[in-house]
């Protein structure tokens, strides 16, 4: 970060110094939240959380080097003391990025991708200029600032994620960092409930690039209606990206692999080269030609930027982890989070990797989709039973619509599960006749831990595993059962 004197902190954020904080102690970063991340130079914002309030690690924060905390109300510590320290954080971020003026902002926001376009992106970036960008999903308006705060007068490109819960939210941060290139993903239902709309999703969304000057870029997903509808609300120039021909920057003949990557023909105004990604599942492709799209307009070859799509691992955690089992059973770990749109396209994942093997799934009710709620969660059931499954765990007291959903397609073979070569007991021979096959046993759960010991005893060599859920649904425990003593 830029190394910040106390006075000027206070000057920035309307506050006063207190507890004997010396005013010409420099702050040289990082600016944390979390009192166990602090460092030597460190400023510890404290802020009330539902659970913990900071103000009680402002003392571990300076013994352990913080030169002084950023809090709401005395802490007996060198101190700033603002009336609110979130939007104290804002502060500081909007004031160092206006003495960053040779760093280019790029924001990223969609319902479903941003993580993993940034991922992509700051990859790129990272070929033509020292590129800060966050670790993980730090999207929020706690998350965003301390990535900002992150940069320096080196810092070339600030690679951010840009997120809302509710309208104005992403204008909020769209003014602590003024975007260069503005990136929609795609309008999905991710909180619908919160918003009560797909409409007022869009309207969010949208305000990235409403944000944008006429010497801005907006970098738009020609292929989602409610996206492309973005072009009239902006001042920007913009970029089409997608599968439509139309799109300046496309994918043509996409195939996918066994494994359920893509590979494709990237094309440009400039020219064309092959990717083949290390991402799984073909809805990586959108996210690749948003990254794409955006490192383009920074003026990146055509031929850099495919080498680099192709060399791209993922890096965030639990975002389709494949990972096969030394006994050959293979789990694809995408339990980071969940909405109707990514179910779908861990769905479509499966159904590309898997081929001919068996199939399980674990997973959970969808929440935040408010009054849709019940009918999107069936919509998930319906889309889990007739997914070629053997077997299909659902996690949680809130899994009812999801099981509604799934034994309204799916012939329940809850008196067991068909062994590894199809063959079912003699018994359930009889019940289903022909349609033994179809049978998917669907067994509801009270929560992670219970899933990963009942699969497991179910799994037998070349099974493949979905486990995916909502966060709050914790099912990356199903996953670590699953792998337990057996990552190669
Ligand atoms: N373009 C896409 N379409 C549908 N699903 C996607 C797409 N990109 C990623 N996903 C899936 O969405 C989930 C979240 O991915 P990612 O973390 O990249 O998104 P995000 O927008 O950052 O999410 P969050 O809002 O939780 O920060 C993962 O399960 C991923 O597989
Ligand atoms: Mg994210």
């Amino acid at each position: 970060m830029i190394p910040l004197p106390l006075a000027r902190i206070a000057e920035i954020t309307s506050g006063a110094l207190a507890g004997m904080a010396d005013p010409r102690a420099v702050v040289r970063g990082p600016v944390v939240i979390d009192s166990r991340a602090v460092e030597p130079g460190s400023l510890f914002v404290a802020i009330k959380g539902e659970r913990v309030d900071g103000h009680d690690f402002a003392a571990q924060a300076i013994a352990d080097g913080a030169v002084a905390v950023l809090a709401s109300k005395p802490v007996e510590v060198p101190a700033v003391i603002v009336g609110d320290t979130v939007a104290a954080l804002a502060a500081l971020a909007t004031a160092v990025c206006v003495d960053l003026p040779e760093t280019t902002v790029i924001g990223i926001t969609g319902s479903a991708g941003k993580t993993t376009t940034k991922d992509l992106l700051a990859r790129l970036t990272a070929r033509i200029g020292p590129t800060v960008a966050p670790a993980g999903s730090f999207n929020n308006e706690i998350g965003h600032p301390l990535t900002v705060l992150k940069a320096d007068e080196g810092t070339r490109y600030l690679v951010l994620e840009l997120s809302a819960r509710y309208v104005g939210d992403i204008r909020h941060l769209t003014r602590v960092a003024p975007p260069k290139i503005g990136v929609v993903l795609n309008v999905g239902t991710a909180h619908l409930g919160v918003f009560g709309g797909k409409e007022a999703i869009a309207k969010a969304k949208g305000e990235l690039v409403e944000a944008l000057t006429s010497d801005g870029v907006a970098v738009l997903n020609a292929d989602d209606p409610l996206v492309a509808a973005m072009a009239e609300r902006t001042q920007a120039r913009v970029t089409w990206y997608g599968r439509a021909e139309s799109a300046d920057v496309r994918a043509e003949d996409v195939t996918v692999d066994a494994r359920g990557r893509a590979a494709f023909t990237l094309r440009t105004p400039s020219g064309a080269a092959p990717v083949r990604l290390r991402l799984y599942g073909e809805h990586a492709v959108q996210n690749a030609l948003a990254a794409a799209a955006a490192a383009y307009e920074l003026g990146l070859p055509v031929a850099t930027i495919a080498e680099e799509l192709s060399e791209a691992e993922p890096r965030s955690r639990w975002r389709m982890e494949v990972t096969d089992r030394q006994d050959g059973v293979t789990v694809i770990n995408d339990a980071y989070n969940a909405n109707p749109e990514s179910m779908r396209a861990a769905f479509g994942a499966l159904d590309a990797l898997a081929g001919g093997r068996r199939r399980f799934a674990v997973i959970a009710a969808l929440r935040e989709l408010g009054e849709e709620s019940a009918a999107l969660n069936e919509d998930l059931g319906r889309l889990a039973g007739s997914a070629g499954l053997t077997g299909l765990f659902v996690v949680g007291s809130d899994a009812e619509p999801v099981l509604a959903g799934a034994r309204a397609v799916a012939q329940d073979g809850a008196g067991g599960v068909p062994g590894p070569d199809g063959a079912s007991s003699p018994q359930e021979d009889q019940e289903n006749g022909a349609a033994a096959a179809a049978t998917v046993r669907i067994t509801h759960v009270a929560d992670a831990a219970t899933a990963g010991a009942e699969l497991s005893g179910l799994l037998a060599p070349g099974d493949v595993v979905l486990v995916k859920g909502p966060r709050a649904a914790g099912l990356e425990r199903v996953a670590a059962v699953l792998l337990e003593g057996d990552r190669q």
